[in-house]
């Protein structure tokens, strides 16, 4: 496994693999690296001849008041634990490498970006589109791969590939959960134990909406105020949103008769968590 710090480097190994003619999947990342990560990685390897994964702390997509400056890194584990996968390379650019003195371009989307996590954190899409623009320049890669769990953040940057005619084909898996259901994210590491107890809340209240929509609710309205209410019953947590929204446009919805997102974020103490699952009606026909 290589591990490259600047654009021109990573850049001439790409080079060197397209020439061999091996087909490239990316797996961008923002370290601190968990089984979610490597479901990406694993999947990558599956259906690719190369991987690559970068691991970078995008300071574009913190606001002011947001987290960036302690975000969990631990770059050594990280590599170890990437050696172990078996990836091809790894890019870890410090963010001068990125975002240089006198950098000043961004990629907006008038669209899907305002809602659900878009509207308590503004402008963090922006950040992503524009980071994630970046590294598929660099790596130039044939397939991407992304999370499941952050299920705004995979319509967004689909849209952003298809309006710009990007090259890299988008692949998204499944969320992975730890026993009790909390979907591993990096910044589980800021909840306090008994907030970690806690957690589980967030998506037991996303699978009672999905009882419910199975039992034949169709009611967006109805459905979230299940989640709203699981949420509420649970005094460590803070609901930020629990919202039903079309696919792939992430418009609001007034009936389900397609399959919709139903997205949830709440606050702990340190930590913001997100999920969600997809209600598909489509599956009880
Ligand atoms: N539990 C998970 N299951 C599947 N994919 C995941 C999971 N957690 C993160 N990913 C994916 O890994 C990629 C990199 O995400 P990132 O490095 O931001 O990790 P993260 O756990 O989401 O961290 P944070 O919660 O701090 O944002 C994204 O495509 C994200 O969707
Ligand atoms: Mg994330």
């Amino acid at each position: 496994m290589v591990v490259f710090q600047k654009n021109d480097e990573i850049k001439s190994f790409v080079t060197e693999l397209k020439k061999m003619g091996r087909t490239l999947g990316f797996v961008p990342t923002m370290g601190y690296l968990h089984e979610g990560h490597l479901a990406l990685v694993r999947e990558a390897k599956k259906i690719c001849q190369a991987v690559i994964v970068s691991i970078f702390v995008n300071p574009t997509q913190f606001g002011p008041q947001d987290d960036f400056e302690r975000y969990p890194r631990d770059s050594e584990r990280d590599l170890r634990i990437l050696e172990e996968e078996e990836v091809d390379a790894v890019f870890m650019p410090n963010v001068t490498e990125i975002y240089p003195q006198g950098y000043v371009t961004y990629v907006t989307l008038k669209g899907l970006t305002d809602c659900l996590c878009g509207r308590s954190r503004p402008g963090h899409f922006d950040g992503v589109a524009t980071v994630v623009t970046k590294l598929f320049n660099i790596v130039r890669p044939d397939k991407a791969f992304f999370g499941q769990k952050d299920g705004q953040q995979v319509l967004v940057i689909r849209k952003m590939v298809e309006n710009l005619n990007m090259e890299p084909e988008m692949v998204t898996v499944a969320t992975v959960r730890e026993p009790d259901g909390l979907a591993m994210s990096s910044r589980n590491f800021y909840l306090s134990a008994e907030e970690r107890k806690a957690a589980p809340v967030l998506y037991r209240g996303l699978m009672a909406a999905q009882a419910a929509f199975e039992n034949g609710e169709r009611n967006p309205e109805r459905l979230c105020k299940i989640v709203v209410e699981m949420l509420a019953g649970e005094p460590l947590a803070r609901i930020d949103y629990a919202e039903i929204r079309s696919i792939p446009n992430l418009e609001p919805v007034e009936i389900i008769n397609r399959p919709v997102l139903l997205a949830a974020a709440v606050y702990f103490t340190k930590a913001r968590l997100i999920d969600n699952v997809v209600l598909d009606p489509g599956k009880l026909l």
